[in-house]
């Protein structure tokens, strides 16, 4: 289903030809006719975005670059015409494209080539009759010296590892509950090639996962507990990074149970934990000597005649005591044992990735991530960088002492909800309780799942973080 991608040293007219450029003076006079150029020139100077040509043999199409800008910034405009333009190849059913970057430049041509692939996903698996609404596109071909054959795998991997994370985000909890879930991440382990270790639910209970049991209290299907490991001998870091996914494959809010349309779209409460088994597949299978774990505490939150409930007293992973004051705050719950899982790593840092509150949401909409973190402005620079360039982008909130105030408990070390006030900061907060490492909270409740299609994001899961993590390590080598 993914588009293939190859390299090609010769154009052939009988494909249609995207040409990337920033202006007419950059273009070549050799691809096109007197007419052509004076057509594609003055609707370049009418501030047409893009120019498409039918030719009695193909279609020609022009998008412009924008220049003046940060690069990053140029890049996603490349993303989001290509995501416009594949809207207009799949009406006209187009199964091959050429493309043809005249700025001869690598990041731009990795940008389009992004744009069109990530457009070009869909999950079709619950239809009876897929093949009629399966998209046309079959190949892409890149012309041109700007980009090499290594870097056109590492895009065809980061683009596999987002449409498998999406396809887990999508798929409904009838299908992925927390031991299929675990099942999936053991084949996607095979397949690229990390180990996978999944704890079961006596497991769990032996290692006394506190949070993990009192979440999957009310549910029929057991909780497990998946360990993704990635060493490879090459490594440049002795002490692992460390991945937290936040699995809960669908989130009720138990007891607390949500009303109303605020249900609708909870299946996708394990895309932390989605995105770090793309992530983690992306780097195992495109061979990153990086060594990576990923951790992922999974179970739905549900309520049965054994519930959890508000007012109970839990005994963490950790031996800390949590006063449950929501049962719909179970996000932090299974997460904290998972962060107190990682710190037998010793880690280098760890990221946790959580579709965690409503707040974050409602603080930025769907157009980025909220991070919380204890490290120097310095490392977190990094991956802020990374977070523009691949435009999924962070913004971050800040851990104050004073918020720790909120989680005072009268009966229990601390408790799970804060006030009616910055929710994603005292869920951050309650997070931090459970971490002696460097460690760096991604609140990713806004931009993990859209309700309406946006471009190349598409609608339904949008596998963010998976881009954002792989060029962050990456930037580690
Ligand atoms: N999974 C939700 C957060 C969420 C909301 C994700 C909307 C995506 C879209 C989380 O478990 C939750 O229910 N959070 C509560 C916390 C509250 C009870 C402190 C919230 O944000 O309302
Ligand atoms: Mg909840
Ligand atoms: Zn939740």
């Amino acid at each position: 289903m993914k588009i293939n991608i190859s390299k090609i040293s010769e154009l052939d007219h009988n494909i249609s030809i995207i040409y990337i450029s920033e202006s007419p003076e950059k273009i070549n006079k050799d691809y096109f006719n007197r007419e052509e150029l004076e057509y594609i020139k003055n609707q370049f100077e009418n501030k047409k975005k893009s120019v498409a040509i039918n030719t009695y043999k193909n279609w020609k199409y022009i998008e412009w670059i924008e220049t003046g800008k940060e690069q990053y910034i140029v890049k996603e405009k490349l993303r989001r015409a290509a995501g416009n333009l594949y809207s207009q190849l799949k009406n006209s059913k187009l199964e091959q494209i050429c493309l043809v970057d005249l700025s001869d430049n690598a990041e731009n041509t990795i940008a389009f080539v992004e744009g069109l692939s990530l457009s070009h996903y869909q999950f079709l698996k619950y239809y009876s009759k897929p093949e009629e609404k399966k998209n046309f596109l079959k190949e892409i071909q890149i012309f041109g010296s700007a980009i090499d054959n290594e870097q056109i795998s590492e895009l065809d991997i980061l683009i596999e590892s987002v449409y498998h994370a999406k396809n887990l985000v999508n798929e409904p909890v009838s299908f992925l509950n927390a031991e299929q879930f675990s099942y999936e991440i053991e084949k996607l382990g095979q397949d690229a090639g990390f180990e996978v270790e999944v704890f079961n639910k006596v497991k769990i209970e032996s290692l006394k996962m506190g949070g993990l049991l009192a979440v999957n209290k009310g549910s029929v299907d057991p909780p497990t507990f998946n360990i993704l490991t990635w060493k490879p001998k090459d490594a440049v870091n002795q002490k692992p990074y460390v991945l937290v996914g936040k699995g809960v494959v669908y989130d009720t809010g138990g007891m607390n149970i949500k009303t109303e349309n605020y249900l609708d779209t909870m299946k996708s409460d394990m895309a932390g934990a989605a995105t770090v088994t793309g992530t983690i597949y992306a780097i195992a299978k495109a061979e990153i000597p990086i060594y990576v774990i990923g951790l992922i505490p999974a179970t739905d939150n549900r309520l049965n005649a054994n519930a959890y409930v508000p007012d109970d007293v839990i005994t963490m992973y950790n031996k800390s005591t949590v006063e449950v004051r929501n049962t719909d705050a179970e996000g932090r719950l299974i997460l904290a044992d998972a962060l107190h899982f990682a710190k037998k790593y010793d880690p280098e840092l760890v990221i946790d990735l959580a579709t965690l509150t409503g707040s974050a949401l409602m603080a930025i909409g769907n157009l980025g991530m909220v991070a919380m973190t204890n490290v120097t402005d310095d490392q977190f620079e990094q991956l802020k960088i990374s977070g523009n360039n691949m435009y999924e982008r962070i913004v971050e909130l800040p851990l104050w002492e004073e918020y720790a105030e909120m989680l005072k408990s009268d009966i229990a070390d601390i408790k799970n909800l804060g006030g009616r006030e910055a929710g994603a900061i005292t869920a951050g907060k309650f997070l931090e309780h459970f971490t002696e490492y460097p460690w760096i909270h991604l609140d990713i409740a806004g931009c993990a799942f859209l309700t309406k299609k946006d471009n190349y994001r598409g609608v339904g899961a949008t596998g963010v973080g998976v881009r954002l993590l792989f060029d962050f390590f990456n930037n580690q080598l």
